[in-house]
Formats: C-alpha cells, structure tokens, sequence
C-alpha cells in the first residue's frame, strides 16, 4: 500500500517547521562559543558574510530539489540530477543518523539541567555547590546519560511517527512561538543588566587583527550546521512544500530568523558573563560549559540575573525546545527516505530508524566516562589522524567527522548538483513565478550557486586536508 504523502498545510507551517530545524544547539551552544573563542566582532562579521554568500543560496537550492521532485533527499538528488547523484542522498542521510546520535545526548542534558534548576528555584541554590562537579558527574553517570538520551529519543520518534502535518508541524507551531517568547523575556531582562553594553560591544565591534583563516573556516562550517544544510535535512522539508509558495521567500525568512536568534542568543549569553565577570572559566569550560556550567551558576548568583532562579529552568526549556525541532528533522530525512525508497510504511519505519540511531547514542551517551570503551573509543594513525583529528570517544569523534567532513562535502555535491548539473528551466521554474518577491535576481543566484558557494566550500575542504582546521 502506498500511502499519500504529506504536505505542509500552511506557508507558515512549512517555515515555522524549517526555522525549528534550524534553530537548536548550534545556535545556542556552539554559535556562541566559537564568537567567544574568535573574539567576536569580526569573525561575527564575516559568519554574516557567509550565511548571505554561500547558505542564502544553498537554503534556495536544497528548497528547490525537494518542491521539484517531491521527494526526500535520495530519490530528490537521483530524479532531478540523475541516477548516480542518489550517492549523494545516500551520504546526507548516512550523515543525519550520526548527527542525531550524538546530538540527542547534548539535547538530554537540556533536560537534567531543567530539572535540577526547577529544584533549586523551588529549594534554593544548595550553598557551595560546584557546578563544574555537578556537570561532571552527570555526564559520567552512564545510567543517568542513557535515561536522559532515551527520553530525548521517546520524544522525538514520537513526533516523526505522526507524519509531516500532524507531528513535525503541529509540534513546530506550537514551540516556535514559546521559543521566541521566552528568548524575548530573557533578552529583554539582558539589557537591564549591567555587561549588556559590553558584550553588545564584544560581539558587534570588529577588529580585523583577531580574525585568522582558521576563524574565515570555522565560520563557513558553522553557517552549514545552523542552518541544517548540506545533507538533504532542507531538501527534505522542501519535498512538502506546495506549489504556491515562494521558495525564495521562504528560504530569506528562514536564514534571517536563523541568524537573529543566533545573534540574541550570544547578546544574551555575553551579557550575562559580562555581569557576572566569568571571562576566565568561561574560557576554561569550553563550549560546553558555557551553556551547562557557568550559566546555570549564573542564574543563581546574587544580583547578576534579575529573576533569575525564575528564568534558568525556563531557559532549559528553550534549549529542549530548540533541540527537539532539529532532532526531529534530522530523524525525518532517515525515516523519509526509509519511506520512499524502500515503500515501509511510516510508523514502521519511524520506529525502526529512531532504534537503529538510538544503537549508537548509547555509545554516545556513554562518551564522557560512562563506560571506558565508548570513552576511549579511537581510530590510530594516519587515518584517524585525518578523519577524526585523534579525537577519542565516539562522541568526539562523530561531532568531528560529521562537522570536518561529511556537512561540507554533501554541501558541495548540492551546490554542483544545482549550479551546474540541472538544468536551468528546472531551478527557474523553481524559483521564479508570480510569488518570487521583487529583491530575487535568478542570474545573481545562479552566480553564487555555480562559483562562490562551490569555491567557498572547496577552501573549507582543503583547508581540512591540508591544514588540519578543525570546525567541530
Ligand atoms: N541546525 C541545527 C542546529 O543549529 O543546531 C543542527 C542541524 C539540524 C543540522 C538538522 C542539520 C540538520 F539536518
């Protein structure tokens, strides 16, 4: 039995769903940390410059292979490219089953902290108290990282199970606007605060001096994770696109909200910092201990966040949100393409594809002192030298491959394939009609989708290779 396939009810169904895709941790804990390890400013600056150069049009390609075809990433890339493209598919789904792995346990820790900020606003902070510790010990209690991983997993196969309209949309519409809304409440409170001109001045004054090809690369890697591009998550999305929207349109809003709520996020994150004055261990605790370590302490410290024991559990509740509306895509462009090209029906191939993924975020979950063979877990030599930059853990060395290799070479298929492989009466088709707003130039598109975008991504490439930049 074929089952009918499913479309976005509403324009603002579909863009709501896209932007949820985009909007998660790398927004929240990533973005911010590698504005913080570059110095902001003008590596923020030339982030901009990638996301308008080389994401923009690559959004509006992967947006327009999934309308054509009505298809999700594989059967897209094989129909509108030709046969052989489908391997292209093939590495984007392949690449969206190890993102979700690990991505759920960073997703999970959303939930701990939720709970036990919940428990200090009712009980008050527990007095000396480290939250370095406490961090710590929960991410190496194996027990405790695969029931919170599980839970992530629950939710998200949950949702995937009932299709595009009533599970990824529905879900999409209602968190959507309580994620604005919260991260509305928190910005606002951020200006009241006192670090809110200085770490303003942090993130949007740039000085060249501080910028290295290094940060010109990691921004570009990042502009891919964001915005959820490079392995067919956004040709997916665009299979249930309906006929009488505006590829062009969309792909702007989603883009512009994508990098508004990066960009408030960091003013808020920084200011906080600022006020408190934890330059110094937000340096030392990593990108991870800017989101679990120093501010949930932050949250609790006299006079730095006003309202804050009110606003750290709802702040927890941002972070799941936004991780659950990537998680949800990422599962989509597997169960979809388990869908289509193998005929399974949904639920079926939901749940088979959420426990196939889940196999390996056990070994996720158990990456940071869970258990000593996912933690230690290594590739030796030259090749693990390249592949994984000698990252131990199974965590660290997926984040790693999927960040340095698999995002930015499936970027680059996608880009060829659109610029240079279909033709042009098909992109055209796609992109011009009555709803394309007045701003779209085919001809500027097609020059960044042929040459910028696919020159762009081959230096990130290279510079991988040949100079071992790491973007993870
Ligand atoms: N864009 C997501 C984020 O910024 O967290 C990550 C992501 C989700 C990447 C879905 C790719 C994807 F298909």
């Amino acid at each position: 039995m074929t089952e009918q396939r499913g479309n976005w009810t509403s324009s603002a169904g579909f863009i709501l769903a896209a932007t949820g895709s985009a909007i998660g941790l790398g927004n929240l804990w990533k973005f911010p940390f590698i504005t913080w390890e570059n110095n902001g400013g003008a590596f923020v600056l030339v982030y901009l410059v990638c996301i308008a150069a080389v994401g923009l049009p690559i959004m509006m390609a992967e947006l327009l292979i999934g309308r054509k075809t009505q298809k999700s990433a594989v059967g897209a890339l094989k129909e509108a490219v030709g046969p052989a493209w489908g391997l292209v598919g093939m590495w984007g789904v392949l690449c969206g089953f190890i993102l979700l792995s690990y991505y759920t346990v960073i997703a999970g820790w959303s939930l701990f902290f939720f709970a036990k900020t919940a428990g200090w606003m009712v009980g008050g902070f527990p007095a000396g108290a480290s939250l370095g510790e406490i961090f710590t010990e929960q991410s190496a209690n194996g027990t405790l990282q695969l029931g919170l991983s599980l839970g992530f997993s629950i939710a998200t196969v949950s949702v995937v199970y009932f299709g595009v309209q009533k599970g990824i949309e529905k879900i999409a519409r209602l968190f959507l606007p309580i994620l604005f809304l919260i991260l509305a409440l928190l910005f606002t409170v951020s200006f009241a605060m006192e670090g809110s001109g200085e770490a303003l001045a942090f993130i949007f004054r740039p000085s060249f001096g501080e910028l290295d090809g290094g940060s010109v690369l990691e921004a570009l890697g990042h502009a891919f994770f964001t915005l959820s591009l490079g392995m067919g998550a956004m040709i997916t999305y665009g299979s249930y696109i309906a006929r009488n929207q505006s590829v062009v349109k969309a792909s702007g809003i989603i883009v512009l909200l994508d990098t508004v709520i990066a960009l408030v996020a960091t003013v808020i994150m920084f200011t906080v910092i600022f006020t408190a004055g934890m330059q110094d261990q937000v340096s030392e605790t990593g990108t991870v201990g800017m989101l679990f370590i120093s501010l949930p302490q932050l949250f609790f410290a006299e006079g730095v966040v006003p309202g804050g024991r009110f606003l750290a559990p709802l702040f927890y509740v941002l972070v799941a949100l936004a991780a659950l509306t990537s998680t949800m895509s990422l599962l989509e462009v597997v169960a979809s393409y388990v869908i289509d090209e193998h005929g399974i029906a949904r639920g079926k191939a939901t749940l088979m594809c959420g426990g196939a993924v889940f196999v390996f975020t056990i070994l996720a979950a158990l990456s940071f002192g869970g258990a000593d063979f996912a933690t230690s877990m290594s590739v030796p030599g030259p090749i693990g030298d390249l592949f994984f930059a000698g990252k131990t853990s199974w965590f660290g060395m997926a984040d790693h491959f999927v960040s340095n290799w698999m995002l930015p070479t499936g970027g680059l298929a996608i880009t060829i394939a659109a610029g240079w492989f279909m033709a042009r009466e098909a992109s055209e088709g796609e992109l011009v009609d009555d709803t394309t707003p007045g701003w779209f130039s085919y001809d500027v598109w097609a020059f960044f989708i042929r040459f910028v975008a696919p020159a762009a991504v081959a230096a990130i490439i290279i510079a991988v290779l040949f100079f071992g930049v790491d973007f993870s």
